[in-house]
């Protein structure tokens, strides 16, 4: 449920809308229709801040349209929705042939590029069509790696090592959508069509974006994506018969995506859009109480950590980490803390050298052992303690109400549960009878994030680890009594 976070630097800026928006060269277009919530407000309020940076600013946004007809929900693709969205396409396509555009720049509204830079690097790559790969909160993105024989999507192995960047460049593939730089300056791109009546050749379904793939395949123009940066990411399409609930909670998903991928900044809202964002209510998830222990040294860590909270609706307390570059061995002795004499790190053991345990490994040790302490003196029954590296899973929240539950059920004497490890151990580890996802835990590493009884908290306190102090991570196996090399000792 809990991953660390792995390390990427992006800057994040994103304007929340929900539209669909086309740039030209220096034109800027909008269509806003068809909308169940305040879209118009909110572009209103986005051209009054931004329009001024445009040349030109074409919008058209109908606040009467509800719906197409036939539509049995938003998210259902009806013949007339198609119609609609490729007459669309098609006039905004046509209208900059008429005005000479040099490109065109076809962005939909439910994706969030959050490199600024995107527009000049499609550029930069100087080729015909052009898209930046787009992350979702799964596999789902915004090309097809293969097409079926009637015109639909087919998996391939390629598709995955382009998604990983197991392979990084531009490649080509049969199908790119939601993001399409065109450049109109190069005549082949003039047969490039999202309307198959304009097609002669066409025997595919009347949709937009196979339309415009087989139009560019007819016309001889390969259509490319590009993993070589990171540029934005996508929102899954919700099924037909999806509600609006599920593109909010998709949205959550995507919003701790693009937290998980910042380094330094992370998603930005102009002061006058901030009043549109949402938040849920924030509560401790059922648990008593929860801790995130944080470096003081590290405030870009806590900021995205308590954004990430912000979206999730979790209520946390700061718990400030002891800095290993504050200890020494006076304060270690005035704590009475002795480090495990010839303590081993048993998955380095091919170095064959005694590691004593860094300062940094201490601190983490002490910070963990205060929280232990505090969850004891506020008697906390059940609580959930992470580190600041923490990447949330997408629907963290609805899965550990499951686990909870799966808990009280099959195991209420439990005493910690990870909720994110690295697996050390091969062998498949015994599930707790009845559950579906909870698991005895073999030898396991990190401490990103776990939740302790406060029976649990008694055990590790009462252990007196500071007697003989190994690495926290080690020292949370042997507890369980799971650990491969070092002997229970305690
Ligand atoms: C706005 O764009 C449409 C094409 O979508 C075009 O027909 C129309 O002439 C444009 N309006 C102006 C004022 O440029
Ligand atoms: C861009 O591509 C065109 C045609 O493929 C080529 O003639 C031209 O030299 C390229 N320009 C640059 C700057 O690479
Ligand atoms: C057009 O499609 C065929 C069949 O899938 C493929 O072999 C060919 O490379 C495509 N052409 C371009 C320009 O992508
Ligand atoms: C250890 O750190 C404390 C507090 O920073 C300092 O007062 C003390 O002199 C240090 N002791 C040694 C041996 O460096
Ligand atoms: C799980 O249930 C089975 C059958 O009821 C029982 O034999 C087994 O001991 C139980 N395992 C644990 C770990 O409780």
């Amino acid at each position: 449920m809990l991953q660390k976070r792995s390390r990427n630097l992006i800057v994040v800026k994103q304007l929340f809308v929900n539209i669909y928006l086309e740039l030209l060269t220096e034109y800027y277009g909008i269509r806003s229709d068809n909308n169940i919530d305040n879209t118009i407000k909110i572009l209103n309020t986005w051209l009054k801040e931004q329009g001024s940076n445009y040349f030109s600013v074409n919008v058209t946004m109908d606040p009467k349209t509800q719906g197409h007809e036939d539509e049995k929900g938003i998210a259902d693709w009806t013949p007339s929705r198609f119609e609609h969205i490729i007459k669309l396409r098609e006039e905004v396509l046509n209208y900059a042939r008429k005005i000479w555009a040099d490109f065109i720049f076809m962005l939909d509204a439910d994706i969030f590029l959050t490199n600024p830079n995107t527009l000049n690097l499609l550029i930069s790559k100087n080729v015909t069509v052009v898209a930046p790969i787009l992350k979702s909160d799964g596999m789902y993105s915004n090309f097809w790696a293969g097409m079926s024989e009637n015109y639909y999507y087919k998996r391939t192995e390629e598709y995955e090592s382009i998604l990983t960047k197991t392979k990084i460049g531009c490649f080509n593939v049969p199908m790119i959508h939601s993001a399409i730089l065109i450049d109109l300056r190069r005549k082949d791109t003039d047969f490039l069509t999202y309307d198959s009546q304009y097609f002669n050749l066409y025997n595919g379904p009347r949709d937009d974006i196979i339309t415009f793939a087989l139009s560019a395949n007819y016309s001889g123009i390969p259509l490319h994506i590009c993993n070589d940066e990171n540029y934005g990411f996508i929102m899954v399409p919700l099924e037909n018969q999806d509600i609006i609930e599920q593109d909010y909670q998709q949205i959550t998903n995507l919003k701790l995506e693009m937290l998980a991928a910042a380094d330094q900044e992370f998603i930005q809202i102009s002061e006058t859009m901030k009043s549109f964002v949402v938040y849920p209510k924030k509560n401790t998830l059922g648990l008593s109480n929860i801790y995130m222990i944080n470096l003081f040294r590290r405030p870009e860590r806590r900021r995205r950590m308590l954004a990430c909270f912000d979206e999730l609706g979790i209520k946390a307390e700061v718990i400030n980490a002891i800095d290993g570059r504050t200890l020494n061995e006076s304060i270690l002795n005035s704590w009475n803390i002795k480090i495990m004499p010839g303590y081993k790190d048993p998955y380095h053991k091919r170095y064959c050298k005694y590691r004593p345990m860094t300062m940094g490994e201490v601190g983490c040790f002490l910070s963990h052992y205060i929280v232990w302490n505090k969850i004891l003196e506020d008697n906390h029954m059940y609580t959930l303690v992470m580190e600041d590296d923490v990447k949330f899973e997408p629907y963290f929240r609805q899965k550990l109400t499951f686990i909870l539950q799966e808990l009280q059920h099959f195991k209420s004497d439990w005493d910690l549960v990870y909720l994110g490890r690295k697996q050390m151990q091969k062998d498949p580890e015994n599930v707790v009878n009845g559950s579906q996802y909870l698991v005895y835990a073999g030898y396991s590493y990190w401490t990103i994030g776990y939740m302790l009884s406060a029976n649990g908290a008694r055990k590790l306190i009462d252990a007196k680890p500071l007697e003989n102090l190994i690495p926290v991570d080690e020292f949370i196996p042997i507890m369980y009594n799971n650990h491969p090399r070092l002997e229970r000792i305690f």
